[in-house]
């Protein structure tokens, strides 16, 4: 694999909210040795923006007032725990919070807020091999990733997963809170005009409904060693 390894590449981890994308993208890029990208944790510290400088009114975002603070804005990744560093503070815990997820499908649907962060997500690639996860990567982002998954999964499993993780995290909701949260996001990110959620054609779809996460993460691995074998 080292021949493999020196040039740079890119592994597109995208699908449906809560259905795991983003441990399964950690671990490949742990073994791979490349870097993580959690592009959805971007855009929920754009909405963690909007909310404090009280530019979403009831469901809207008031465009003059949150396109100067995007237009400024520095994100970075801690690289010892991937904890986003939003203007130098560390807002890990409250991008996952209850009011960012309500309002953050709102926030990224608007051009200038996916036109700065698609920027940013493929400058971090200029000098990295990177796995990144979220909607839109194999599709506009990194359209000629070398490998490309799309991760699905049943609505309800999905929601179970992401009420035991906010539980675990001391976070809790009512499993229907969480169920109709997810299914909400679902629908505004693939009906969206700029960059809907949708699977690229040369995507390898991954329903982990009944999978381990160690059957999907062997799943993966013998998907992306054919990938970029015959690519690199
Ligand atoms: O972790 P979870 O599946 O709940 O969502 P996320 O990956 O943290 O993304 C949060 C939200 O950001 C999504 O529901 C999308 O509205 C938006 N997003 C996007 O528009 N494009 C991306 N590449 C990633 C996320």
């Amino acid at each position: 694999m080292n021949s493999l390894m020196s040039k740079k590449y890119q592994v597109a981890v995208d699908g449906f909210s809560s259905c795991g994308k983003s441990t399964l993208a950690k671990q490949i890029a742990q073994l791979l040795g490349a870097v993580y990208i959690d592009s959805g944790a971007m855009y929920r510290a754009i909405a963690l923006i909007a909310l404090r400088n009280n530019c979403v009114e009831k469901d809207s975002v008031n465009k003059d007032c949150l396109k100067p603070l995007v237009e400024n804005v520095k994100i970075e990744f801690q690289p010892s725990d991937n904890h986003l560093i939003l203007n130098g503070e560390d807002v890990e815990l409250e991008i996952r919070g209850k009011e960012v997820a309500s309002h953050v499908s709102e926030v990224a649907k608007h051009g200038f807020v996916r036109e700065k962060m698609v920027k940013m997500q493929q400058d971090y690639s200029l000098t990295n091999s990177v796995v990144m996860d979220g909607r839109d990567i194999g599709t506009h982002v990194f359209p000629n990733a070398e490998v490309k998954l799309f991760l699905t999964a049943d609505p309800e499993v999905r929601a179970q997963r992401r009420f035991d993780e906010l539980k675990e995290k001391g976070m809790e909701q009512p499993f229907e809170e969480v169920l109709e949260n997810i299914k909400q996001r679902d629908e505004a990110d693939q009906n969206r005009e700029i960059a809907p959620l949708r699977k690229a054609d040369d995507a390898t779809i991954i329903d982990n409904s009944v999978m381990s996460r160690e059957q999907q993460l062997e799943h993966a691995l013998q998907i992306i060693y054919v990938k970029l074998g015959e690519a690199l």
